[in-house]
């Protein structure tokens, strides 16, 4: 095992490029599935995330391979409609591939992905859409057999804007007979993003980024290029760790329209923001103060993947900032390690409030879940003297390398092979 080992209290100077969307490949990986033929997405960002996502394709018979910047995907080839227990334990996205295979094959088999980290994560909206299509889903011992001749357009009314439900209801819909009208459904970038890649390889999908799609079904999809959207919580993660550490740092290939009450929040809290084409700046003294309450809500609202490292922020802010999760039901499992570092914070339920201390210190923490590892970094950066953050395989699903971008910026950040494991 191996840990990130922080010296804190030195502020952020310099630029970072920033990486592709995980939250956008990993759909588009399973959508290349559909698209027979072979798919070639560039700014595809190389994460641990992605890395199963290609054994995943290589298991059920595509090929893949790099190219310089680009990844290949050829999918014309038979494919093999299950996925293996492990690799869908790894992942717990996994489950996008679920409506692809089911369009493209007629049937899947494979088994739930478990509960993780920051909660339970059904995907009983996931099965509602596929059923509503006209799958047949049996759910045995933990493995699900669905098996559908023909997907049927239809209309499906999606109780919660899910993400992963609104990707696999567009995925299985892109080859149904016939329209599929998703109201409320999520509206998240990366599913406008997903409707771009499928519309490229001849799917006709319209509306992703609103609450209502249309999915007219088309006999087969072919392959198709791609540049997926920058990341925008890679991108929050850099901003909060400015503010957090004090500096002056430019994030170029950003897209800010896409995380802007990340930013307004970071306006409260005192930093001060420009934006440009496809460029952010943050400059900030470090000495920041309470924003407003900061509430968790699908998109366009606060994102819930923000939330931790928004909070790492809060840690030293002059007064007190109130924190209410709506989208995970455990997804404040960073708090007691912050507190470890000699944060104020209270916790009740999904809420947290936070009162800001004039100092933290170095402490032995642990990542359980992938933002909540990057908070404890974050926090790390403004704290005094060394942290230790066990875990950080965790941060690899989300993030290129996040000690070889914070060294950039000056930060002292170093990956370390654990003696004691
Ligand atoms: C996606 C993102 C994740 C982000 C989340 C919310 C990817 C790979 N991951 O996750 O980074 O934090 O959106 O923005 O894109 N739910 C159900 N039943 C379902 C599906 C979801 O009850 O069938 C619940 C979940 O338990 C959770 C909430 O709905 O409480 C949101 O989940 P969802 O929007 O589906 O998130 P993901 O697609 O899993």
């Amino acid at each position: 095992m191996r840990s990130l080992h922080v010296l804190g209290g030195k502020p952020l100077f310099g630029a970072l490029r920033v990486q592709g969307a995980k939250n956008s490949a990993l759909p588009i990986l399973a959508a290349a599935v559909l698209a027979e033929g072979v798919s070639v997405i560039r700014n595809c960002p190389w994460l641990s995330d992605t890395d199963a996502a290609v054994r995943i394709l290589r298991e059920i018979g595509c090929r893949v391979w790099l190219d310089g910047e680009a990844l290949y995907v050829d999918s014309s080839g038979p494919v093999r409609p299950e996925i293996p227990e492990g690799l869908m334990r790894e992942m717990r996205s996994s489950v996008v591939f679920l409506g692809p295979l089911l369009a493209r094959c007629g049937e899947v088999r494979l088994s739930a992905p478990g509960g993780c980290e920051i909660g339970a994560r059904p995907i009983d909206l996931h099965l509602l859409a596929l059923r509503s299509m006209g799958a047949e889903i049996e759910e045995r011992g933990g493995t699900l057999n669905c098996r559908a001749k023909c997907l049927r357009g239809c209309r499906v009314d999606l109780p919660f804007p899910s993400v992963g439900a609104t990707e696999n209801a567009v995925l299985a819909a892109c080859l149904g007979r016939g329209e599929t009208l998703l109201t409320n459904a999520a509206r998240e970038p990366e599913i406008a993003d997903l409707q771009r890649f499928l519309n490229a390889a001849g799917a006709s999908v319209s509306g992703a980024g609103s609450s209502v799609i249309r999915v007219q079904g088309v006999k087969r999809l072919h392959g198709a290029a791609h540049q997926v959207i920058p990341d925008r919580i890679a991108a929050s993660t850099w901003l909060a760790a400015c503010a957090a550490a004090g500096g002056d740092v430019k994030l170029y290939d950003t897209e800010w329209r896409h995380y802007r009450p990340v930013l307004r929040t970071l306006k409260e809290m005192g930093c001060d923001l420009q934006t440009g084409e496809n460029l952010v700046r943050i400059r900030s003294t470090g000495k920041l103060k309470a924003a407003g309450p900061v509430v968790t809500r699908p998109y366009p609202g606060f994102p819930t993947d923000a939330q931790p490292l928004i909070m790492a922020a809060a840690l030293r802010a002059e007064g007190a900032t109130a924190f209410r999760e709506t989208i995970f039901e455990s997804r404040l499992r960073h708090v007691p390690e912050l507190l470890r570092m000699g944060a104020d914070i209270r916790t009740e339920g999904r809420c947290a409030l936070v009162w800001g201390v004039p100092k933290l210190r170095g402490a032995e923490v642990r990542a359980s879940d992938l933002r909540g590892g990057a908070a404890l970094v974050i926090a790390a950066l403004a704290a005094e003297g060394e942290t230790r953050i066990c875990g950080s395989e965790h941060l690899d699903r989300g993030y290129e390398s996040v000690e070889t971008s914070l060294t950039e910026l000056g930060a002292e950040i170093e990956r370390k092979e654990d003696r004691d494991g």
